[in-house]
């Protein structure tokens, strides 16, 4: 067993894209395993947009990663070293490692993940964080009724995945929106959306236009993933009594939104209020209470066959900062992953 490990930190924060410089790699000797503790040799590491809020120092719902510490990240991988009765090694375990290619967590941070129920690392996406995350949000929030009409962008991402098909399976009308033809092909034909719209260098009122025409009822539940010229174009086709699931806004992460964006509060206020819209933000680590009827609920559609995912994965811990830049740019094609 090596007695170091691997791990990559926050060398500076980003001014707006991160870049190389911001990142560090590390070589640090590995934790004794405490009381109750347990090391993981990771297997996977998740890459999530939520990462770049971490790298910002602003009051967030977490605290920002401080300069020299550790990328924040969950993982999964095998228990090598265990001081608690729950975990022995050979198991499988799931935590926030960081990025880092082993981890030492107390044993209740953790969770176990059995191999034989699905591929380990869908524990980091369709069975995982952004899997329960539209889950989540879509029954709970939306209030789904068979024949509404739901839009989504980042459609092929790993939230759009999910929220996009579960919508399908309760009787939705769903339309994708991403960034080029070969995902808009993807949502299509792989993942049953009625319709998906390319939206790469398109402004708001020529996205409006063809939403007119994917959504000739209008749209009952606009899931929130992107910001940016789709928001605008959405607003002013939600039906009345329509929902608003405010998931996150990735186009406006590395910066902050335009001057004009102020103009648009007037029209977003007229349309909430004369549409009686419901508008609703929410983070999905406050509701870690229904992780288990959500896989209950959706592990099985997943075996079925009922509902599909894809995976982008590169391999190695040096990857990390690359294929997480890349992401933010839209280089992945379903969940980001880095194989260790
Ligand atoms: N509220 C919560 O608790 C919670 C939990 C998980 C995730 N989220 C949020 O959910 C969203 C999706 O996350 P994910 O993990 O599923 O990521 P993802 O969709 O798998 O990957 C990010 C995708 O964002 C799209 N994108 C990048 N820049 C964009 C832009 N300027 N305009 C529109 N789309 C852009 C790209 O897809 P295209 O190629 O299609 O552009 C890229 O592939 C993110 O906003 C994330 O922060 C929120």
């Amino acid at each position: 067993m090596t007695d170091t490990q691997q791990q990559i930190v926050l060398a500076s924060r980003p001014s707006s894209a991160p870049v190389d410089a911001n990142f560090r790699l590390e070589t640090v000797a590995l934790s004794a395993v405490g009381q109750g503790e347990v090391l993981v040799r990771v297997q996977y590491l998740s890459l999530d947009p939520y990462m770049r809020g971490r790298m910002n120092d602003t009051k967030s719902y977490a605290d920002p990663v401080p300069i020299g510490g550790v990328m924040e990240g969950m993982g999964v991988g095998e228990v090598i070293a265990s001081n608690d009765p729950g975990f022995q090694p050979g198991d499988f375990a799931m935590g926030g490692f960081g990025w880092a290619d082993h981890g030492c967590l107390p044993a209740k941070k953790l969770r176990k993940i059995d191999p034989a129920l699905a591929p380990v690392q869908t524990s980091l996406g369709i069975i995982g964080l952004p899997g329960f995350t539209g889950w989540y949000g879509l029954t709970a929030l939306g209030k789904p009724k068979a024949g509404e009409t739901l839009v989504i962008g980042s459609a092929t991402g790993a939230v759009g995945t999910l929220v996009g098909q579960w919508a399908r399976l309760l009787g939705l009308r769903v339309v994708g929106v991403a960034g080029g033809a070969e995902k808009c092909a993807y949502a299509v034909e792989k993942l049953g959306f009625d319709a998906c719209i390319d939206y790469r260098g398109k402004t708001a009122e020529a996205l409006a236009t063809e939403l007119k025409v994917a959504c000739p009822d209008g749209i009952d539940i606009y899931w929130e993933n992107t910001g940016g010229p789709l928001t605008e174009a959405v607003i002013e086709q939600m039906n009345g009594f329509g929902r608003m699931i405010l998931c996150g806004m990735i186009a406006w992460y590395n910066e902050k939104p335009k001057p004009d964006a102020e103009n648009l509060l007037p029209k977003f206020w007229r349309n909430i209020l004369v549409n009686r819209l419901s508008v609703q933000g929410f983070i999905i680590s406050d509701h870690w209470d229904q992780l288990q009827s959500f896989v209950a609920e959706v592990a099985p559609r997943i075996a079925a066959g009922d509902i599909t995912y894809r995976e982008s994965i590169t391999e190695g811990l040096e990857t990390m900062p690359t294929a997480f830049m890349g992401m933010l740019e839209g280089k992945n094609f379903g969940k980001t992953l880095v194989k260790l």
